[in-house]
């Protein structure tokens, strides 16, 4: 370790942060962005910036800053998210928060006196888990977010983004002015979990992620017609679950004939009786690869499939698309800069490409990123027993502080 990163105080603060949590029968961590716990977890991250000498800014789509002011801008920025997923684990996200916190204890008990800025930062909802889209906070900040139809969609109470932001004591309207900011940002640093099992596998303690694939994903809803389940005939119902399960299976089964990864992780059917042959029945897809024309090749198939099935069971549907990310190479010289601290100390490690989306996807193509993997036991994450060793979290944070010293210098 070159910086007196301290490894139990960094697992302490992952603990208490996964203490911030909604009361669930599936365990894990239920944080969803804009909930109670999410800001009482907000609340304590900023008295603990604030406890580390760092000065907190809340920005419009409430991100989170804590700027050690010392030196100049543009500034080396570091962070990730810290709502997560419904029954999640303790790591995705405050890792690289909590870890980039970490970074800066350890350089200011080092004595590094920045002559460029150091800032934290915990973007607002990345994982898309209650208004939909995500990496929210971060494209709201790039300036790559829709703002007229970010301000429209609804959470599963019904509350519009416009509202919730409304509800923080922010105008809408000052979304705009967030890309301004992007100026002021020299460099982007993001820590994070493998959340995939590569490194566990190959035995090697870090990553050093060189792309991240491009990801899209919405909503399909087929409509049919609602009627008895008792003494409507199995012959000419307008089912629309059956057409949504079909649908199902046949975007996993040409996911595996394409090499994509889809997943559908959310799913229902309208009105929800048990004796009524539902009228709509809808579910969320999510598709992923490395490159996008495969992608975007499968989507077009895939509706293809869609169309047959709605036609044979005489129902309608529509696919409405909540993202659509392109990959994202990340910064070719900060990839250089983690190998070379890992050479430097005889860290086995890796390039490698991230299955996963990050808050660097939306930073990349404005500002120079670069992202370091630690290891996931067995390779789990968006799932209770997601787990990275204290050690691996304390290296994670150790290779951050040296590259925030580095460009800082
Ligand atoms: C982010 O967690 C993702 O879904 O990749
Ligand atoms: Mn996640
Ligand atoms: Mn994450």
């Amino acid at each position: 370790m070159e910086y007196p990163v301290d490894a139990a105080r960094l697992e302490g603060d992952l603990r208490t942060l996964a203490g911030f949590s909604a009361p669930s029968t599936l365990g894990g961590v239920t944080r969803r962005a804009w909930s109670e716990e999410f800001f009482a977890a907000q609340a304590w991250l900023i008295e603990r910036f604030e406890e580390a000498g760092l000065a907190v800014h809340v920005d419009a789509v409430n991100n989170i800053w804590g700027r050690w002011e010392e030196g100049s801008l543009p500034a080396v920025v570091a962070g990730s998210h810290i709502d997560s997923v419904p029954s999640g684990g303790a790591y995705d996200g405050c890792l690289g928060v909590l870890g980039a916190l970490e970074a800066i204890r350890a350089l200011r008990a080092a004595g590094h006196r920045p002559s460029r800025q150091l800032w934290v930062v915990a973007w607002m909802e990345e994982e898309g888990s209650n208004f939909g889209t995500a990496l929210l906070g971060s494209r709201a900040f790039v300036g790559d977010l829709d703002l007229d139809d970010a301000a429209a969609r609804r959470d599963l109470t019904g509350r519009t983004l416009a509202e919730a932001v409304a509800a923080r004591g922010h105008d809408w309207s000052e979304l705009a002015d967030l890309p301004s900011g992007v100026d002021d940002i020299g460099s982007y640093l993001e820590l994070h979990i493998e959340q995939g099992p590569i490194l566990e596998a190959a035995g090697l303690p870090v990553g050093v992620v060189t792309d991240i694939v491009c990801f899209r994903a919405g909503t399909v809803t087929f409509t049919g017609v609602s009627n008895h389940a008792g003494t409507t005939p199995m012959e000419g119902r307008r089912d629309a679950a059956v057409g949504a399960a079909r649908a199902i299976v046949a975007a996993r089964d040409l996911a595996v004939r394409h090499g994509i990864r889809a997943t559908t992780g959310r799913l229902s059917a309208t009105p929800g009786g048990s004796n009524v042959i539902p009228g709509a029945a809808a579910f969320s897809l999510d598709t992923r690869h490395r490159d996008k024309p495969p992608l975007d090749a499968y989507l077009a198939e895939l509706k293809d499939q869609f169309r047959i099935i709605a036609d044979d069971e005489g129902l309608t549907w529509d696919y409405s698309e909540s993202y659509d990310i392109d990959p994202v190479p990340l910064d070719p010289d900060l990839q250089k800069l983690f190998g070379s601290f890992c050479e430097a100390s005889s860290i086995p490690y890796q390039p490698m490409v991230s299955g996963a989306g990050h808050d660097a996807m939306a930073l990349a193509p404005r500002v120079p990123a670069g992202m370091l993997f630690v290891p996931s036991r067995a390779g789990v994450s968006h799932a209770p027993s997601e787990y990275t060793s204290p050690e691996h979290c304390a290296l994670g944070a150790d290779l951050l502080a040296r590259a925030m010293a580095r460009l800082s210098e």
